[in-house]
């Protein structure tokens, strides 16, 4: 039986990238629609679910895509409730990559740190990727400072953050000013630089003065680079005394992950892959 891929995409364009990643992940057809809503997404899904047979749904399977993070995770609980009993297909969510990203991230860090006994600091924790990374963290027992430029964003994202991962060791910080900065450097061994693409958070002589710091991880691939001396290239380079890794030193693994996720749709018809869930499969490779 052919497999069909659904991909639901809340931009009005259906995104080329996830649309390529499952070409290639070897799927028989894929169904791409764009500006989809939680208004208008259940006719879709029950179309999907009600064609084959209960045993033969493994072979259908929904992707949630687009840029928008937020309305990504709107839509994908909007998906699962429309399934129901027997009627279930797999869904998969990477809104704007987010998820493949953050799982990656982790992924690299935990090739060269405990993460149990590791003090990470996530710059621009706020945003889709920074969250996910520090949740992702924190999940796997690291204590993580989450900053941002506005300390009401930070204690926010934290607060949701306690909620998902029970017993988080996580901590808001300020980062906008350079006290701020400092104060949320010391002692930590890892950084995570989750910033807007071309937007520098931390310079050189700043990342120098972490005299514990282990490895840095920047994920903007538009220079400027998020950490200052950090290349996108990186991949365990030896840099100041750190290892870093660079945006494309992350992707190879994204890629791989995303398209792993995208084959494992196909393995039963009640998976989610989530944040949790796509970390763990990309574990799973490595
Ligand atoms: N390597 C890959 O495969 C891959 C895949 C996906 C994404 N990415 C990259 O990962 C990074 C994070 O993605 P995202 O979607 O989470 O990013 P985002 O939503 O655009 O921004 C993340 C955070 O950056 C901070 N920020 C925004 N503008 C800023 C500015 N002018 N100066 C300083 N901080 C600023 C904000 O935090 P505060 O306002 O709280 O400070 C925001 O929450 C991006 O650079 C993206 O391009 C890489």
């Amino acid at each position: 039986m052919k497999k069909i891929l659904i991909q639901l995409d809340t931009d009005a364009l259906p995104s080329t990238f996830d649309r390529v990643v499952a070409v290639d992940a070897g799927v028989d057809e894929l169904f791409s629609y764009g500006g989809v809503t939680p208004e208008n997404v259940e006719t879709l899904v029950h179309g999907a679910i009600f064609t084959r047979k209960p045993s033969d749904l493994m072979n259908t399977a929904i992707f949630v895509g687009g840029s928008n993070v937020a309305a990504g995770e709107t839509l994908l609980k909007a998906v699962k409730k429309s399934l129901f009993g027997p009627f279930k297909v797999s869904v998969m969510m990477d809104s704007n990559g987010s998820n493949t990203t953050a799982a990656a991230t982790v992924i690299a860090a935990a090739r060269h740190l405990d993460l149990s006994n590791t003090t990470a600091l996530v710059l621009a924790g706020t945003g889709p990727v920074g969250c996910r990374v520090a949740q992702l963290l924190i999940s796997q027992g690291a204590t993580v400072r989450l900053a941002s430029r506005s300390i009401d964003r930070s204690t926010a994202t934290c607060e949701m953050l306690s909620k998902v991962v029970n017993g988080a060791k996580l901590m808001p910080h300020e980062s906008q000013t350079e006290g701020g900065l400092t104060a949320a450097c010391q002692g930590v061994d890892l950084v995570v630089a989750a910033g807007a693409a071309k937007t520098q958070l931390i310079n050189t002589d700043q990342l120098k003065g972490i005299s514990t710091l282990k490895l840095a991880i920047d994920l903007n691939a538009v220079a400027p680079a998020g950490i200052d001396g950090v290349e996108v290239m990186d991949k365990a380079k030896d840099r100041f005394g750190f290892l870093s890794y660079g945006a494309v030193g992350v992707g190879g693994t994204k890629m791989k992950i995303h398209l792993a996720a995208v084959q494992s749709l196909f393995l039963a018809n009640d998976r989610v892959l989530d944040t949790a869930a796509i970390f763990e499969l990309g574990r799973s490779l490595s």
